[in-house]
């Protein structure tokens, strides 16, 4: 077991051995914290919610027939978690990704791909502005997008840099303290840090810039101080860092900051660097910056956002911190839609579609739509069976 955090706040090994005994680990007082050893024993649990959000307003898709679908009818509900469930291979991305999304992306007037085959899209349209369909690829194609670039909490950083006593001596403007674009940035490597050697028969590699020495900007860029900081040591803090460091002054443009950077900490990313490089994100990561920036939308209209596994790579305890998400987009007036296996997440759904009953041409039905203790009576449903005895484990919390 590694950990006992990720990122800064991990890399230890925590426990090796018999997985039976790793369980003492959490009646052992003063032993390292074990997320797994907490979630194995129970004490740690993802809970099962009181009660299930109602819903009135809905999306219907009638007479879906691309792939596997066998002319289905399938309701989805607005303003709740639904999630749609079913073996592999049963057409769950077919019916959600290939005519759901692509039809009401159509229909609420934006170009993408043409929907596949169904008969009709109807319901409360009018109550969605948009749909966004979430996926682990990563964020930004520029090599030097990272996290804080992309929730624009670093142009707030660069304009309190300028706004320094020692930047407006030198005449240095936001845009010098950027390594997106001339001015500042060290041009050797233009901002990245990194030369990049094209081998021609071996992959390439990378060495650090000989001119900033990875340190990405300009000898006078680096000289100006914030608080005893420079820009580079700013993006060689974790967002947790940065919010304590700016949190220590009470500046406007210091909590403009600390406001585009906490969404990021809310989903679970406080131990990533400022400047981490996008493309060094894994995909869960990636997927979680998406679910920040969402956050950081107040203004955003009723949006339904489709998530295709969420929990892929995930930990239980990641997994608890992605559903505290879904519910803050839902209270924020947004509709959650998930294709997932994960248990964790099913037993939590307000709704769940059932899809199957089996792989390939033996799939393709609805099995069964209704909240999880329905689904969880249902014979006939794979995920019922598993469904029920999940309940019935942690229906006491
Ligand atoms: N592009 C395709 N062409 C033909 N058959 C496909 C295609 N994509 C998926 N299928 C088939 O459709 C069925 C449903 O697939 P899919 O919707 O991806 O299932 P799920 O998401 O539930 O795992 C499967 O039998 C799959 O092999
Ligand atoms: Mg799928
Ligand atoms: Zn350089």
């Amino acid at each position: 077991d590694v950990g006992p955090d990720a990122g800064r706040l991990g890399g230890e090994i925590i426990f090796q051995g018999d997985p039976s005994s790793i369980e003492e680990l959490t009646e052992t007082p003063g032993a390292a914290i074990s997320y797994t050893a907490r979630y194995l024993s129970g004490r740690l649990t993802i809970p099962v919610p009181g009660t299930r959000r109602r819903w009135r307003d809905s999306i219907v898709i009638k007479g879906a027939r691309e792939h596997n679908l066998k002319d289905v009818d399938v309701t989805f509900p607005l303003g709740v978690m639904t999630v749609v469930t079913g073996v592999s291979g049963s057409g769950k991305s077919t019916l959600v990704r290939d005519v759901l999304y692509r039809a009401l992306n159509r229909k609420l007037g934006n170009p993408g791909d043409a929907p596949s085959y169904h008969r009709e899209l109807s319901g409360d349209i009018a109550r969605l502005s948009a749909v966004e369909f979430v996926d682990q690829n990563p964020i930004g194609k520029s090599t030097r997008s990272n996290p804080a670039t992309y929730l624009k909490a670093f142009d707030e950083i660069r304009k309190l840099f300028a706004s320094t006593q020692g930047a407006k001596q030198m005449g240095f403007t936001a845009s010098d303290f950027s390594f997106n674009s001339d001015g500042g940035r060290c041009e050797a490597c233009k901002g990245e840090g990194m030369i990049t050697i094209e081998m021609q028969f071996m992959a390439d590699i990378t060495v650090p810039c000989e001119e900033c020495h990875g340190k990405r900007y300009q000898k006078e860029i680096l000289e100006i101080e914030y608080r005893g900081k420079n820009i580079y040591d700013i993006l060689e803090m974790t967002i947790n860092q940065a919010i304590e460091f700016f949190g220590e002054t009470d500046g406007t443009q210091e909590k403009r900051i600390i406001k585009r950077l906490k969404p990021l900490q809310d989903v679970g990313l406080g131990y990533i660097k400022i400047g981490q490089n996008s493309s060094s994100l894994s995909g869960g990561e990636n997927q979680r910056v998406k679910l920040a920036s969402f956050f950081a939308d107040e203004s955003k209209q009723p949006t339904m956002y489709i998530f295709d596994e969420p929990t892929t790579g995930l930990h239980f305890n990641d997994i608890a911190t992605l559903m505290k998400s879904f519910d803050r987009l839902i209270s924020m007036g947004h509709t959650v839609l998930i294709i997932e296996h994960n248990m964790d997440v099913i037993k939590c759904a307000d709704h769940v579609i059932d899809m199957g009953p089996e792989g390939g041409d033996a799939g393709g039905s609805l099995v069964i739509a209704g909240t999880p203790e329905e689904v969880a009576s249902c014979p006939a449903s794979y995920t019922g069976k598993y469904l029920k005895e999940k309940l019935s484990a942690g229906s006491d919390i």
